[in-house]
This record gives C-alpha cells, structure tokens and sequence, in this order.
C-alpha cells in the first residue's frame, strides 16, 4: 500500500513502457446513443472535459463502441479543446465491421490496417498512443499480428501496443516471440476485473507481472452492478445499462445476478457504510489497488456518477475492510492450481521458507 493515496495527477508507466498514465483511465463506450444505453453528446462531453480536469489523460474508446460515435466524439472533443498532445488516446481493433466480410474483422494485416485507417479518420488524429487487440481471433498466425503492430510503430501510425481478452498462453507466447524477434512489446493488458470476476487471477496477473504489461481492468463496476443500485428483490425496469439489456440474452448480462455476486454487493454495500463512501467508489478502490493492475478503466453515463468514481483513489480501504472484500469475493481454487497454494509449496521447499528476492 503506498503511503499517500494516489490521484489522477500521479502518472504510472503502463508495463515496460515510457508511456505515463492516470490511474484510472476514462472509458468510452458510453459516450453515444446508439446501444440504448449511452449518454448524448452534451453529457459525454462534459465527462470528457471533468476527466481532463481533474488530471487525467489517459481515454480508451474502440472502433466499434456505439457503432464508431464513441471515437468520433472523442476525436471532436479533443480537437476542441486543442490538447491531443496529452491525452493517451487508445483505441481497438478485431470486431467486424461488415456483415459477410470476414476480412473486415479479425486480427489479420488487412483487417488491422483497414480498422486503424477508419480510427483515425473518426478520431482526427493522424496516431494512436495504445492501439489495442480487442479480443483473440483464434486463427490468425501471432506472427503476422506483431508484425503488422510493430511496423506501425515504426511508421508513427500507433505508439504502444495492447492486448484485450486474450488466453494468457497466447500472450504470453506473443510476448516472448515480441522480445525474441525485437518486436514492439506488449505493454498493456485489458480484461474485466472486478468484485465479482476475479478468474485473470489465475493466469493473466502472474503473466502480465511476470511480462510487463499493466493491467486495465474494464467493467470495474460490473456494468453498474457494483454500484449498489440494483436490488435483489426490486425490479431492474428502467434502472440503467442492466435494465436496458435484461431481454437481450446478453451473456455478460446473465451470469451476472447469481447469489454470489448478491452476497458480494451486501458484503460491498456494508464496508461502504463503515467507510462513509459510496460502494461505487469502494470497489473501484479495491481493484485499483490490486496487484498488476495500472489504470483502471471507468465508465459512466451521467456526470454525477463519473465525481463519484473520479474519488475512488483519494481514499485508503482500512486492511480488516480490504480483507474482507478479498475473502468473499475469492475465486474458487481450481486444478492445477491447489499445487500454487501455500500448503501444497510447503511440501515442495521441505517445509523450508524460500522467497524470490
Ligand atoms: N476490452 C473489452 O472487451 C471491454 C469490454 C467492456 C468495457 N471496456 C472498456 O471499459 C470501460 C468501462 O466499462 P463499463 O462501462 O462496463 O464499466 P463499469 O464501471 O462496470 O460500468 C459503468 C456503468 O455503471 C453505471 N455506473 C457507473 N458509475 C456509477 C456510480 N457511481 N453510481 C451508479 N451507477 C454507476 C453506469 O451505468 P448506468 O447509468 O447505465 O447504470 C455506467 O455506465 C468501457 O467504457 C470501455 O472503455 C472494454
């Protein structure tokens, strides 16, 4: 635990890279109307211009948020204000973007040099600070990937390199063919993290620790879950991006509302009384704080609820209050992993204690 808590004008290098970010990083896939969902442009832009001014500078939109509006607000917000030199502007590639195309999606050279070209036009940019692999593709040679992402660097198309919901083997192996070829590394690695979806433990931390990527966790709040608005025995109608999206078979939908996760949100709601904050800023302030973890990204849809986020880090969960989030939220421990376990290494060092450093 650091000594002083961190603010959004106290920058971290993003994994083994130069690239200084804020802690918490604005998200963007709420900025548009178009998933029915969002906010319209006036709210977006406000949130846009509070984030800046409360110090951050780091924004991560996709080509395919809200059907491309997402990029083309930010890119007309930051050429309004006249500031692209600092903001960490970061953007996706993968998902198709025309029906029956299948070289419109993917992690293909055509489809990346496509995606990139139609980023930057809605952008208003003529570079990327971070340009993200949104998902696996499960076919294309990892070869060809960072090749085409490492000449784009070289061509000052793009600065950085990510990669979102990806297997951790495939990173893993990407990352040492990077360093063993001189490609550009991977310095960042974006996947949903949060009170009720801790599975990255397993392998995507140890692996992005172990490889030198920072960890940006989307969906901190679980899609507003972790607000504590939403009530077990209340009914979502109207309530906000869960409400809208209950009949849509939405699968990140489903697996949300499981008994589980209502005990986690009592066990959230009741550290958030004890600390006099809103549970919102109480899980953000856990996951923020766990290890690997760079810039948290956070979403909002009123700029109301971006204030509240934005205090997430001006505070210190007390260690009994942060145990006790670790202890109910704990991921099942699963093969092979009971071998990783304290009791199982006692076994392996002799009952001897042998640290790393
Ligand atoms: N790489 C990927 O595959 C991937 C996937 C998803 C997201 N992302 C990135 O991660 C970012 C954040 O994801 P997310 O929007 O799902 O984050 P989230 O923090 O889990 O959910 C944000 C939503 O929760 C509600 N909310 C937020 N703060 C609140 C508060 N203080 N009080 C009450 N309700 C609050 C709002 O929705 P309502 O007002 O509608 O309730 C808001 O839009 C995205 O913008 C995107 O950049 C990446």
């Amino acid at each position: 635990m650091p000594d002083t808590p961190p603010r959004l004008q106290d920058y971290v290098l993003l994994g083994r890279s130069g690239l200084r970010v804020s802690r918490l990083c604005l998200g963007t896939m709420t900025f548009g109307t178009e998933w029915g969902w969002g906010s319209a442009e006036s709210a977006a832009r406000e949130m846009f211009d509070r984030y800046l001014d409360a110090g951050g500078n780091f924004v991560d939109t996709a080509d395919g948020y809200t059907g491309g509006s997402s990029e083309t607000l930010v890119g007309k917000f930051i050429r309004d204000r006249g500031n692209r030199n600092r903001v960490v502007l970061a953007t996706k590639f993968t998902f198709a973007a025309e029906p029956g195309n299948p070289n419109s999606g993917g992690n293909g050279r055509k489809n990346i040099h496509r995606a990139l070209e139609g980023s930057l036009r809605r952008l208003q940019t003529d570079y990327v600070d971070l340009y993200w692999l949104h998902a696996w593709d499960g076919l294309t040679p990892v070869e060809e990937v960072l090749s085409t992402l490492d000449a784009l660097v070289r061509a000052g198309k793009i600065r950085a390199v990510g990669f979102s919901d990806v297997p951790a083997w495939y990173l893993a192996r990407a990352q040492t063919i990077a360093e063993f070829r001189g490609w550009e590394p991977i310095c960042a690695l974006q996947l949903e993290y949060s009170l009720v979806e801790r599975n990255i433990e397993r392998e995507h931390v140890p692996a992005a620790l172990a490889l030198g990527m920072g960890i940006c966790p989307w969906s901190p709040l679980a899609s507003g879950m972790l607000s504590g608005k939403y009530r077990r025995d209340r009914s979502l109608e109207g309530q906000g991006r869960l409400g809208a999206i209950q009949q849509s078979a939405n699968p990140g939908f489903l697996k949300l509302f499981t008994e589980r996760n209502w005990q986690i949100v009592d066990a959230l709601v009741s550290v958030a009384k004890e600390v006099g904050r809103s549970p919102a800023q109480v899980a953000l302030a856990w996951v923020a704080r766990r290890p690997g973890v760079a810039s948290t990204i956070i979403g909002a849809t009123k700029p109301s609820q971006l204030d509240d986020n934005l205090a997430a880090l001006s505070f210190e969960l007390p260690e009994p209050l942060r145990k006790k989030l670790d202890e109910v939220t704990r991921p099942e421990t699963v093969h092979p992993y009971h071998f990783f376990e304290p009791e199982m290494q006692q076994m392996i060092t002799g009952g001897t204690q042998v640290s790393l450093r």
